[in-house]
């Protein structure tokens, strides 16, 4: 089993594993867009004294250290990290129901998500001094980065890019608030325990960066009602205000959706054309994903 465990896992995960003193009796990689080129990876350890713990390899040791260090500066709602070695870390598993899977996700809990995201934004920067920020430069260019990936890759093309350049850049900011952000705050990745409480469990995204950012990805990442955003949005608003956000609606959203599918192309995950119809009909419709969203 130790080849087996060093080729699935990797060296560093794997010795996280071999340090735990019960032996391990099953794993399972649950990476929910798996690709061979990713380094990151999800998978859940079954151990022999019926314990199950997951645990997460990133796309570098800094990257794992980074989220370690975030971790610590945050509050309560977001699953804690047991051992972190190299790229990889072992985290507790939250029994429960993903949110993304209950029949219905009741306004308390959208108003409760809200809540938590609004906190996660109030974290001090103090706390995260060491971080390196993401800044809103950086997000510009990245932006321009993952454009120019899709162009050469043929998958826009130039009249369609020069729209969302249009659309995109009327609404740029000149300067955005940061802190910490999540980049991946969705159903998903909340998880309801027994106690009904909302864990998030999947805070491998976590950086330091620009708030609106934060809104944007979750605004793609889970779809909702226009009363369930109400709700989101009043849990929100208990910790920030959101009208700077919806001033830049449109330049957040298209950072977001051209990063999403270039993210996909080049790592050759299923449904690249789900972000770019978003986008599609973003540009085209701008306005009425405003007003939804007021
Ligand atoms: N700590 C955990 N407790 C309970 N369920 C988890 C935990 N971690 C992951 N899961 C389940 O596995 C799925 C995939 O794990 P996740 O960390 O979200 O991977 P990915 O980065 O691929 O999205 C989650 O959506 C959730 O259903
Ligand atoms: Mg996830």
């Amino acid at each position: 089993m130790n080849n087996t465990l060093d080729h699935a896992l990797g060296h560093d995960l794997a010795a996280l594993v071999r340090a735990r003193s019960v032996p391990l009796v099953a794993f399972d990689e649950i990476t929910s867009l798996p690709s061979v080129r990713r380094r990151q990876k999800a998978f859940s350890f079954d151990f022999a004294d019926g314990t199950r713990l997951k645990g997460r390899r990133f796309k570098n040791a800094e990257r794992a250290e980074t989220v370690r260090q975030i971790r610590l500066a945050i509050g309560g709602g977001f699953s804690q990290i047991l051992s972190r070695r190299g790229d990889s870390m072992l985290l507790e598993w939250i029994d429960g129901t993903s949110l993304s899977k209950q029949r219905s996700i009741s306004p308390t809990q959208f108003h409760g998500c809200g809540e938590m995201l609004g906190a996660l934004h109030r974290v001090a920067m103090e706390d995260v001094a060491a971080v390196p920020p993401l800044t809103l430069g950086a997000v510009c260019e990245k932006f321009q980065r993952d454009i120019a990936e899709l162009v050469k890759s043929q998958l826009v093309n130039a009249s369609f890019v020069r729209d969302v350049h249009e659309a995109a850049l009327a609404c740029q900011p000149k300067n955005a608030t940061a802190g910490v952000i999540h980049r991946d705050f969705c159903a998903e990745n909340l998880v309801v325990c027994a106690s009904n409480s909302v864990v998030c469990i999947d805070n491998a995204g976590l950086a330091v960066g620009p708030h609106d950012l934060d809104l944007a990805r979750t605004w793609w990442r889970w779809p909702m009602t226009r009363r369930d955003w109400a709700q989101f949005v009043s849990g929100y608003m208990e910790h920030r205000d959101m009208s700077e956000f919806l001033d830049n609606f449109v330049f957040w959203a298209s950072c977001v959706l051209v990063g999403s599918a270039a993210l996909r192309h080049r790592y050759c995950t299923p449904g690249i054309r789900e972000p770019l119809d978003r986008l599609q009909r973003l540009i085209e419709h701008h306005q009425s994903f405003f007003v939804a969203l007021n």
